[in-house]
């Protein structure tokens, strides 16, 4: 025979866990949904950065304009031919592609690059604040012009 006592305890432990197990659910939720939601924006957004074309013309006066911009912002990761050997290369958490091979960017449109100049790629940081819209459409041919040298 159970005491009365006895049975007044499993109730109110019950009751204790399942508000300990909403908690949990909502907080799933809330970081799932805060998640799914944030990677959906920033999928949307490159999807509508991948058709952007690029309004400037890859003039040698652009390009030798961006040679400046890459070599003081770039280069450090980058190395000074792109082949990502810059000085600050080996310590970083992904390795920076060698941009003369010519599927690391042939893959990716005009505007999918200019995207990640402007937003950063991490541990590459965003350029938006850093340089025009101007300066990083001509990077964008620069960094495509380390491919096409033999
Ligand atoms: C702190 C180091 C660092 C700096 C500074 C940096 N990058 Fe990057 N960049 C990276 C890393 C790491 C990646 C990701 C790996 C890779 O290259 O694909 C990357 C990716 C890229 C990509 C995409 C390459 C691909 O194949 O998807 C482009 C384009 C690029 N960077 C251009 C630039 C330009 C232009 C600048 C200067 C305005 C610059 N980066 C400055 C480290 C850096």
């Amino acid at each position: 025979m159970a005491s009365p006592k006895n049975l007044q305890h499993p109730p109110s432990g019950r009751s204790k866990s399942t508000l300990l197990g909403i908690f949990a659910v909502f907080f799933i939720v809330v970081i799932a949904g805060g998640t799914v939601l944030y990677s959906f924006s920033d999928w949307s957004d490159r999807a509508r950065a991948k058709k952007l074309q690029n309004p400037f013309p890859a003039t040698p006066e652009a390009l030798s304009g961006a040679q400046v911009d890459y070599r003081a912002h770039c280069q450090s990761c980058h190395g000074v031919d792109g082949d990502g050997k810059g000085e600050r290369a080996e310590r970083l958490s992904v390795a920076p592609a060698d941009f003369g091979e010519a599927h690391a960017l042939g893959l990716q449109t005009d505007g999918e690059l200019f995207w990640m100049i402007t937003e950063g790629h991490k541990p590459m940081p965003a350029f938006r604040g850093t340089m025009t819209d101007e300066q990083r459409w001509h990077l964008v041919d620069y960094v495509r012009s380390f491919a096409k040298k033999p």
